[in-house]
């Protein structure tokens, strides 16, 4: 894949982007990634990215040219249209809390991409041209706002590359993630998010079986495996409730998800 990234702050990438399993995706060609200077697209001396609003307002706005000059330079970019209906395996992205959440479906869906475009937006605002004629998606990390779209773009590379087949040694545990528990919530629906089976992960230990008085729970070290299943799944669920209850209403719950459910109620 190949991963352009538009920004008025390129030293921001060093770092984020030199660790782990995107290092080595980068390392061994599977993701290809490019960071741009927004700045050498300005022509004025001062190398001016941002100017005042239309019709008044507090702060600055980023300026649509440098960014439209920046993506113009790149090559092998399909038309707008295209990407946005899908016959160009690309898309180029605006980050911004005003755009859709990013979950671990869109993710999912933006790792089987031949390219992404990553355009950071910073100060108050990007000039609204930028989303409507040359972006084909708002993406949002989140539900609040960043000083700028630099650690969302970081977010966007490293959820995405883990998913490119190859990237992680262990591609069970990237498949695990992923709904197949519960087809029913695979796809884009608002169910997505980085769960297994739909639920949060069950907790993992691993030795000391005792470390300074804090032990690991007995049906682990001792327990059978059908033991362990239940206690992960009962643990998966309590966790489930207690952080996040919203997504134990999305899910279609077993028999045996109920009464573990029950139990892990009464027990708290
Ligand atoms: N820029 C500012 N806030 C943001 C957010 N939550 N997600 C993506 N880009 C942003």
């Amino acid at each position: 894949m190949k991963i352009d990234i538009l920004t008025i702050f390129p030293d921001f990438f060093r770092g984020p982007l030199d660790y782990g399993i995107v290092r080595r995706a980068r390392e061994t060609g599977l993701a290809e990634v490019n960071i741009h200077d927004l700045r050498n697209f300005t022509k004025d001396k001062h190398r001016t990215v941002d100017d005042r609003p239309f019709g008044g307002g507090e702060g600055m706005v980023l300026k649509p040219e440098p960014i439209f000059e920046c993506l113009e330079s790149l090559g092998g970019l399909a038309p707008r249209a295209e990407r946005v209906s899908g016959s160009a395996r690309q898309s180029v992205i605006l980050l911004s809390p005003q755009g859709r959440r990013l979950d671990q479906s869109l993710a999912a869906e933006l790792s089987t991409l031949e390219r992404i475009v990553l355009i950071c937006g910073r100060y108050e605002g990007v000039d609204e041209r930028v989303g409507e004629h040359l972006a084909d998606r708002e993406v949002s990390i989140g539900d609040y706002v960043l000083s700028g779209g630099e650690l969302g773009a970081a977010v966007i590379v490293d959820t995405v590359t883990r998913l490119i087949p190859g990237a992680v040694g262990n591609e069970a545990s990237t498949r695990q993630e992923s709904f197949t528990d519960h087809p029913e919530l695979r796809g884009d629906g608002p169910s997505s998010t980085c769960v297994s089976g739909g639920l949060l992960d069950y907790p993992h230990y691993t030795r000391p079986a005792d470390f300074r008085g804090m032990g690991v729970p007995e049906v682990l070290v001792n327990g059978n495996h059908e033991d362990i299943r239940r206690w992960r799944r009962k643990s998966a669920l309590a966790k489930t409730l207690r952080n996040r209850p919203d997504l134990l209403e999305r899910i279609a719950l077993s028999e045996e998800d109920q009464q573990l459910l029950e139990e892990a109620r009464s027990q708290h």
